[in-house]
């Protein structure tokens, strides 16, 4: 399931494409005036994962692309950015171009999602659909082909620390029998509410890519809890 090359991450020297599972802490956890610190606190962490949000699309309001420009150039790990924003069309291809290794939009705030997914591909970073709780997976298995990860919350967007939905597992089944009937290339990434309690549940329903926020940034020894998730999903996973 190697990705072509124009949608590798960039700079990730521990990168290898046919790791199964990936972790992806969340830096909304993280302390935002020392995020080149909290970033190196997380040495194994396959992706940083950086929440994106404009008070419009979610009632919360974070960072952008100045950011994002910089914390690229300080962070070893490529960034994963979540853009919980209007417009994605407009403002995706500039993460890509601005150095991010993956970019995600989300459906219902996209009016070009094929276009917008195209252009983040043609920037050199990987694209990625993210649905909502309530958002079905169905009406998107046509655009498989268009994506490199799919990302289905497990939370509704907007903040860190709230309770993982387990009526999002079926979906998570769903979108992995989708993408094995399609032979798709797909990552399959849950974020919200993932944690030593929960990650063993997504894992077992298909999810490769997990995103953590306080269950990382929150715990004692960040590095360590990256380690222990990553161990409990491999433990279940049926994936290779
Ligand atoms: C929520 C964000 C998440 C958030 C997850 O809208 O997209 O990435 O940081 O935080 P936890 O892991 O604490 O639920
Ligand atoms: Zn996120």
């Amino acid at each position: 399931m190697s990705p072509s090359p124009p949608h590798l991450p960039k700079a990730h020297p521990g990168y290898t494409a046919d790791v199964a599972i990936q972790i992806s802490p969340s830096i909304l956890s993280a302390d935002f005036a020392h995020l080149a610190d909290e970033a190196a606190a997380v040495p194994t962490a396959d992706w940083l994962h950086v929440d994106v949000m404009d008070g419009h699309f979610v009632p919360n309001l974070t960072l952008g692309l100045p950011v994002v420009e910089s914390l690229a150039r300080a962070a070893a790990t490529p960034l994963d950015c979540h853009l919980m924003i209007e417009d994605p069309d407009r403002w995706a291809p500039a993460y890509a171009e601005a150095g991010a290794g993956s970019v995600t939009i989300h459906a219902k705030a996209a009016s070009a999602p094929v276009r917008t997914l195209r252009e983040i591909r043609r920037q050199g970073a990987r694209a990625g659909l993210a649905l909502n709780p309530a958002e079905p997976v169905d009406p998107y298995a046509d655009l498989l082909g268009e994506m490199d990860m799919l990302l289905l919350m497990t939370v509704e967007p907007g903040f860190g620390g709230q309770k993982f939905l387990d009526l999002v597992l079926p979906k998570i089944r769903r979108a992995r029998e989708l993408m094995d009937e399609r032979g798709a290339a797909v990552w399959l990434q849950v974020d919200g509410g993932v944690s030593d309690e929960t990650i063993e549940r997504a894992a077992e329903a298909g999810a490769d890519v997990f995103v953590a926020g306080s269950a990382v940034y929150g715990a004692q020894d960040p590095a360590g809890a990256v380690d222990s998730l990553r161990a409990q999903a491999e433990r279940v996973s049926k994936l290779a």
